[in-house]
């Protein structure tokens, strides 16, 4: 038996000490670029993202839609492995056929379904046109299209049928698949259209272009691409049917896999990352993970993983550490697991990155990790609260949420993820909870300002790249008087003139 002198303690202990800021040092010099996959110590990671923000390995969290957005913003999202290999090929393959500009159909409605179930589509999906068809199934044919702004529930009445408030297909603006997004935008200009629909030859629509969406991509400057310029996307793996659902990730293209578990400190881990390595050779990333300590560290780095996951217990919706008395403070997790891996950049000459997973609640702890040696940080509910999560939007007393729940849920029931062993088919206790997270909007919105908060904190600790920032970083543990103090209570008001 051994216990650890030192205390177990969170991200949110930790603040950092301010450096010199020179005048080199400043916002938009600041590249946070990191890398994703083991490499030679002063070579280049053949997976590097120009934003270090990953998304969960979850079904609440990492759908198509959040995964092309994320790419879009620079990060990458990890589609989850809780459900059949075609599934998750297809999600993949989403991403993959994402074409900057063309906004495929997710959802649609019957000509028959009535204007408040529009509204209550808009809302819970986030999307701004609502395709209808014959069947009212997303590859039916096309017969119109409807959004918030064609119809006023006082005016029309919300039980009045979509037929007599939608657009027909014969008054919209279409164009056959393969049209170019220059020949669409030119389109919609001429006509003085807001959309276009593109629809193959059996009337089936593919996709819309929408005129608002004309200058979005030009803010994506650091989007996440492949050598084909096609969206970069990451898949999460099991330690049960690696065999079929591997090849088949690859197969569609996946960038980059991880094995999901809560615990990766296992002699299944090693299996799946050897055998993946004798199936496909070097070629195929395969990261792996949970760990806590330097010792899990080192298992996993010398089984050939791409990447090391840190976390155990410290996620939004996470009861292990209740549960299975399992665990570890994310900031003692980080900062042993990055000793270790830097000890084993020294000894072997590879570096391996790690990832941040769980529990990371503020901005400033995403900076706090990556200070401590985390090269990403993969969040859950920080994206489930925005409107490109897969998940429902929900109003409970005026206030608006997204449905976020475990992966160790009774609503999820991810055995794969807790139970390496095949019989196993049913989770015997839960390690998770199913709830509501507040709804937070936009996740190019989230990222933007996150990203620029990590900024302004490296800017003041005066490094303008990653690698400077842990290097040179200085932090202090917080004591609990100085915590009271940071909430010490003052009314803020929102507006001047809102009180008082
Ligand atoms: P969050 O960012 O704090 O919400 O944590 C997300 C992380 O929690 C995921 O990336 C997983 O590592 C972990 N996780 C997901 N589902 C569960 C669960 O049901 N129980 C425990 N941990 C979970």
């Amino acid at each position: 038996m051994e216990v650890l002198s030192e205390v177990s303690r969170t991200l949110g202990e930790y603040l950092l000490l301010p450096n010199e800021t020179t005048e080199e040092c400043t916002p938009d010099r600041v590249d946070l670029t990191t890398a994703l996959v083991r490499h030679r110590v002063g070579e280049a990671s053949p997976l590097r993202v120009a934003t270090p923000l990953l998304s969960a390995i979850m079904e609440a969290v990492s759908g198509p839609r959040l995964a092309i957005a994320l790419a879009q913003c620079g990060g990458l999202s990890f589609v989850h492995q809780n459900q059949p290999v075609e599934a998750q090929v297809e999600d993949v393959a989403t991403v993959k056929r994402h074409k900057a500009g063309f906004r495929p159909a997710t959802v649609s409605l019957k000509p028959t379904a009535t204007l408040d179930e529009v509204a209550e589509l808009v809302r819970e999906s986030g999307a701004e046109q609502v395709p209808v068809t014959e069947d009212g199934t997303v590859g039916g044919r096309l017969v119109g299209l409807i959004g918030p702004g064609d119809f006023h529930r006082d005016r029309h009445g919300g039980g009045a049928p979509v037929s007599a408030r939608m657009r027909g297909v014969g008054d919209l603006l279409t164009a056959p698949v393969g049209v170019s997004l220059g020949d669409a935008n030119a389109l919609l200009w001429d006509r003085r259209a807001d959309v276009l629909a593109v629809v193959d030859g059996a009337g089936v629509l593919d996709s819309l272009v929408l005129r608002r969406d004309y200058d979005t991509h030009k803010r994506f400057r650091h989007e996440s691409v492949d050598g084909l310029k096609r969206l970069r996307v990451a898949a999460g793996v099991n330690t049960r049917d690696h065999r079929d659902r591997v090849p088949a990730l690859v197969e569609a293209g996946a960038d980059l896999l991880c094995i999901d578990s809560s615990d990766g400190y296992s002699v299944y881990q090693a299996r799946v990352l050897e055998d993946v390595r004798s199936a496909h050779g070097e070629g195929v990333y395969v990261g792996a993970g949970n760990v806590v300590d330097g010792r899990a560290f080192e298992y996993l780095a010398d089984a050939g993983a791409a990447f090391v996951k840190v976390g155990i217990g410290g996620g939004s919706i996470c009861t292990t550490r209740a549960q299975k008395g399992i665990g570890r403070g994310q900031a003692s997790a980080l900062l042993d697991v990055a000793q270790a891996r830097d000890a084993y950049a020294r000894r072997t000459g590879e570096y391996v990155p790690l990832v941040c997973d769980g529990g990371v609640l503020e901005d400033s702890h995403m900076a706090i990790a990556l200070a401590m040696g985390a090269d990403a940080i993969m969040l859950g509910r920080y994206f489930a609260r925005t409107s490109e999560s897969p998940t429902r939007r929900v109003r409970v007393n005026g206030q608006d949420y997204k449905e976020y729940w475990g992966e160790g849920s009774m609503r999820a029931r991810n055995t794969a993820r807790y139970e390496h062993h095949e019989h196993t088919q049913a989770v015997a206790f839960a390690e998770g909870v199913d709830g509501l997270v507040p709804y937070a909007g936009s996740l190019y919105d989230a990222v933007a300002m996150t990203t620029s908060k990590i900024r302004a904190t490296m800017v003041s600790c005066g490094s303008t790249s990653l690698e400077a920032f842990r290097e040179s970083a200085r932090m202090v543990v917080v004591s609990e008087q100085s915590f009271r103090q940071t909430g010490a209570e003052v009314l803020v008001r929102e507006r001047a003139d809102t009180i008082g």
